[in-house]
């Protein structure tokens, strides 16, 4: 066997004939080869496909929160939409491997990712969204139990073997908590150009969304802001406004962890009949009031990712 250096350690090659050019990824040697560098150097290279793909989209923001059912992913298709109506090439990547909700709430569910030259092909979906999600992928009422190794296959999958094309914006709706999912997001998009944390008005829920907010600084990402959803309901008859939960808890927790407090989004029944109807709800109802704060929160979040 002879020595080569890579990385200035020595690694070993497998036989006189043939000659290890270190290009992992295509070996026809990979498993039997015993170099303690080759996972390395595999990763390695499967993360800069992952960043070559990324390049090709300007801004790429994830909307998190802590807790389940706080309105990141009603939050990440209408922010989404209100990006298409200003005119963006947007695309939504749904992060949420074991609970994907894009494509029911953008009315897309019967389509299926395909494969082509230049990899996976996003799901069209209204006002020129492009789509990635698990939901594509699963049949009906088929559950998948995904293990770790898996996950990460899946978010490189996405982010490195997907035929986004050149885009304006990618917003990546994660799924609750700081889970593995989250982090290997964080992992794989360095240069993600913002987070927006949803949380709803009470407290319980705020700890959690403290703790994403938290865990995206950790990973070096600039949190854009904080969005309270849910926040007070408006009646439609009279007009005036009730904190069903006590409301002000996301200013609070902005001001806590010194990031900036993007709006608020009221309760509305409409928002969520958008949802199910398969229709986000800026699209529908835009000159609704809600609509409107929605709107202004894209741009917002618009102003700061291009500054
Ligand atoms: N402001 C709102 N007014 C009325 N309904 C809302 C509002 N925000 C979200 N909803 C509804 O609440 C439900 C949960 O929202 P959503 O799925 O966006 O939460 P999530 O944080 O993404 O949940 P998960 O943690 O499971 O991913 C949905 O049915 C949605 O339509
Ligand atoms: S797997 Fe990598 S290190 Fe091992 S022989 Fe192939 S190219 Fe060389
Ligand atoms: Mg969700």
């Amino acid at each position: 066997m002879n020595e080569q250096d890579v990385d200035g350690k020595a690694v070993l090659k497998l036989n006189v004939d043939f000659e290890c050019d270190f290009k992992c990824e295509s070996c026809e040697k990979f498993f039997e080869c015993d170099n303690p560098e080759k996972m390395k150097i595999y990763n390695r290279r499967r993360m800069s496909m992952a960043k070559k793909t990324m390049a090709k989209i300007k801004y790429k923001v994830a909307v998190v929160g802590g807790k389940g059912g706080t309105g990141k992913s009603t939050t990440s298709v209408n922010l989404a939409m209100a990006l298409a109506m200003m005119g963006y090439k947007v695309s939504v990547l749904d992060q949420d491997l074991d609970g994907s909700s894009i494509p029911k709430m953008l009315g897309i569910m019967d389509k299926k990712m395909q494969i082509g030259p230049k990899g996976i092909v996003p799901v069209k979906a209204l006002n020129g969204l492009e789509v990635i999600s698990m939901g594509f992928v699963q049949e009906g009422d088929e559950v998948i139990t995904m293990f770790h190794d898996m996950r990460r296959g899946t978010t490189e999958e996405f982010l490195a073997h997907v035929d986004y094309g050149e885009r304006d914006y990618l917003i990546i709706d994660l799924p609750p908590g700081t889970s593995s999912d989250s982090v290997n997001l964080l992992q794989y998009i360095p240069e993600l150009d913002g987070v927006v944390v949803v949380t709803v008005p009470p407290r319980v829920s705020q700890l959690a969304a403290r703790k994403a907010t938290l865990l995206a600084q950790k990973a070096g990402a600039k949190v854009l802001g904080i969005v309270e959803n849910m926040s007070g309901y408006v009646c439609p008859y009279c007009g005036e406004k009730f904190d069903i939960m006590l409301s002000g808890g996301g200013k609070k927790l902005a001001e806590d962890t010194g990031v900036p407090f993007l709006g608020r989004i009221p309760l509305h029944p409409e928002l969520s009949e958008a949802c199910d109807s398969g229709i986000p709800y800026v699209f529908k109802y835009p000159d609704n009031p809600a609509s409107k704060i929605v709107m202004g929160i894209a741009k917002k979040i618009d102003e700061k990712v291009s500054k």
